[in-house]
């Protein structure tokens, strides 16, 4: 079946660094709990996995933010540890808890017992791109994404979230060799996951390193980014007749940007610790930039909020031959009040038409 052309491609051309009318906005975690009719459909599913794993679920989730709010992008409703859900480490999300694996990889033999996953098993992700892709009937563009091999390998080690990250940095410091092999694992199963969300119709593909910047200088580039370097050279970057653009994000990344800056992604996204005209000056141009809100700023009413997105889209500046796509630092938190979010994607749109030369 033959797909409608898109009708709205400026977020595609903002990460290529082309000229667009206004600045694009799209939010991570833009479909989620802040939203009530994301959690009737949840509660629908019975689980968050329950919700993952049905395409028709996860595209009407998808698809939600949209006919809400004007934003220029939608983002496959899924999760960074479908991947090692995949090996069989064994998913849970708990409430209140966030997620868990009953058989984390702690010891050589778990290791050793690591394989890339038959990408079959991850069918049913797969099958919701190309549902979503049909629904969205070309109104924006989608996003497919992955974590990064560090930040998997984080939950795969410690078994759940963290606060000091002791078991996977035990690890990288006395076994590293073990390390290694994981994130060896990962970054193939990480491609193979992206490669084929991209075949199965995701116009873009972001890779989450939220947990990036917990790592010491030196080992940041070790262990998380070489890693990142090996997927993104391994991505197909064109479909459709058109370049499938690559978002790389490390949260906490913004002392290393220029190192992150030449690991071949098209774009590279920041957190709010950074501003963005340093950013531009430190890249040169040499690839667009996504962000960077502070979240939190969503709480502080309607004046506020569109105080703050004016200060980021400031600190880019004119577009000129740069690239912005804007968004949060980092996810949107579920305490949110969705006419925020309504105030903020109006003021995007408004406020950055001046700084585009069309
Ligand atoms: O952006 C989107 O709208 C797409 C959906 C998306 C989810 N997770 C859905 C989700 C994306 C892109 C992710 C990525 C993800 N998942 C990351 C990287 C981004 C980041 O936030 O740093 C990470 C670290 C995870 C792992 C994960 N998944 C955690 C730690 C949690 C629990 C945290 C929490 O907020 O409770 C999840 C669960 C999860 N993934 C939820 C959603 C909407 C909330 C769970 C629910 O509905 O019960």
């Amino acid at each position: 079946m033959s797909l409608a052309t898109l009708k709205n491609d400026v977020f595609l051309r903002a990460l290529s660094r082309q000229p667009v009318p206004y600045t694009p906005v799209w939010l991570m975690r833009q479909a989620g709990r802040y939203l009530p009719e994301y959690n009737a459909t949840r509660s629908r599913a019975g689980s968050f996995m329950g919700l993952a794993q049905n395409p028709a679920y996860a595209a009407e989730v998808t698809l939600q933010p949209l006919e809400r709010y004007p934003l220029d992008a939608a983002i496959l409703f899924s999760d960074i540890l479908t991947v090692p859900h995949a090996m069989g480490l064994g998913l849970e999300f708990r409430a209140g808890e966030g997620p868990h694996f009953d058989r984390p990889v702690r010891e050589e033999r778990d290791v050793d017992a690591l394989t890339v996953p038959d990408m079959e098993s991850l069918r049913y992700v797969f099958d919701a791109v190309s549902l979503i892709r049909r629904e969205l009937d070309g109104r924006v563009p989608l996003i497919g994404f992955a974590g990064s091999p560090w930040t998997v390998a984080c939950y795969m080690v410690e078994g759940k979230g963290s606060s000091d990250y002791r078991l996977i940095k035990s690890m990288l410091y006395g076994r590293p060799d073990l390390l290694h092999r994981i994130l060896r694992i990962n970054a193939q199963a990480t491609a193979d996951y992206l490669n084929a969300q991209i075949d199965a119709g995701a116009q873009a593909v972001m890779l989450f390193d939220s947990w990036g910047g917990v790592l010491a200088d030196g080992l940041f580039q070790q262990f998380s980014l070489a890693y990142t370097r090996q997927v993104v050279a391994s991505l197909k970057r064109e479909n459709e007749g058109r370049r499938v653009p690559v978002i790389v994000f490390t949260k906490g990344g913004g002392l290393w940007l220029e190192d992150i800056a030449a690991c071949g992604a098209d774009a590279v996204g920041l957190d709010w610790t950074v501003n963005l005209a340093q950013a531009r000056r430190r890249v040169s141009d040499s690839v667009a930039l996504q962000g960077n809100l502070d979240p939190m700023s969503l709480f502080g009413g309607g004046p506020a909020i569109r105080a703050e997105a004016r200060r980021v889209i400031d600190a880019y500046g004119q577009v000129g031959q740069g690239g912005h796509v804007f968004n949060l630092g980092h996810g949107i938190s579920q305490f949110t009040p969705p006419e925020a979010v309504a105030e903020l994607v109006d003021e995007v749109h408004g406020y950055s038409r001046a700084f585009h030369a069309v």
